[in-house]
């Protein structure tokens, strides 16, 4: 695991939060210039742990997207019925109010999922700081998807070999009645990627829990079938890291090699959080 010895700037010091995945970086404030040697480290950092957590950094919007900018491009926004309150500086902000149900958008976060599957390109990395969060509740779950990969049997991982899934943004009402109808012409069209990807040269399940319900490349119950049981073997607890929040609390991680979830919670409760998400730059494959 990480050590103070490799960060390139001194007063950085890491803490491995889970046996296979995750690192927790203290001594950091990403509000400062943050020099090329770091940066590098930290994408070194954030491709071997998958997960980020940076405590009390509590951002603005300005800032969030400024430290999210030092990694790729920014404004890729879901399509714009999706938008649940606001956004200011390429960020969205995600979450409940208070006092109301949750917006279909909101409900659906808490099926496992990859941001923006259903791109061609989906997201590489995203970033989320809790503003506002509710008493004891409102956590994320993060699931390691290179841990799920490797604990198949060989046999299935043969098996999943050039198997493929449609990604569709449209497959989210499938889960949640509540979310609207959109116009044709705000549709996404679905993407169609791998089940097994190749990550930094380390293999992944590649799934999404919002977006896809069966494996293709055989009969459709049988698909529908193993991507059922997919799912639960890649978010069983052995595989999966609960973050509980602090208000201030900045994660970065890779959609590449994880799934996340919003863990339930009271939705009538007020919990604000703050996203930005730096574009992939490569087809899964
Ligand atoms: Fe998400």
């Amino acid at each position: 695991m990480s050590s103070l010895a490799e960060a390139p700037t001194r007063g950085i010091t890491t803490r491995p939060i889970h046996p296979t995945f995750g690192l927790e970086i203290t001594g950091l404030d990403v509000t400062k210039p943050i020099d090329a040697e770091t940066l590098d480290w930290l994408k070194d950092m954030s491709s071997k742990h998958k997960l980020l957590l940076f405590k009390g950094q509590n951002l603005s919007t300005g800032d969030l997207n400024a430290f999210a900018q030092k990694f790729g491009d920014t404004a890729q926004p879901p399509p714009k019925t999706s938008a649940t309150v606001t956004r200011t500086d390429n960020i969205t902000e995600l979450g409940t109010q208070g006092g109301a149900p949750a917006s279909g958008y909101e409900v659906v976060a808490r099926f496992w999922h990859v941001d923006s599957s259903w791109r061609p390109i989906p997201t590489w990395l995203t970033l989320l700081t809790a503003v506002e969060m509710p008493e004891g509740e409102g956590h994320t779950g993060f699931a390691d998807m290179e841990a799920a990969y490797n604990a198949l049997s060989d046999e299935r991982k043969a098996f999943l070999e050039g198997k493929q899934m449609v990604h569709s943004f449209t497959a989210l009402r499938r889960y949640e009645n509540t979310i609207p109808p959109m116009a044709e012409e705000d549709v996404p069209p679905p993407a169609v990627h791998p089940v097994v990807c190749t990550v930094d040269g380390r293999k992944v399940l590649f799934l999404s829990n919002q977006t896809c319900y069966y494996v293709g490349n055989m009969p459709f119950e049988e698909g529908c079938a193993l991507y059922e049981e997919l799912i639960a073997h890649a978010t069983s607890p052995q595989f999966v890291y609960e973050h509980v929040w602090s208000p201030g609390d900045l994660a970065m991680w890779d959609d590449r090699t994880t799934m996340h979830r919003a863990v339930p919670y009271d939705s009538s409760k007020r919990r604000i959080m703050h996203r930005a998400e730096v574009k992939g730059t490569q087809v899964p494959s």
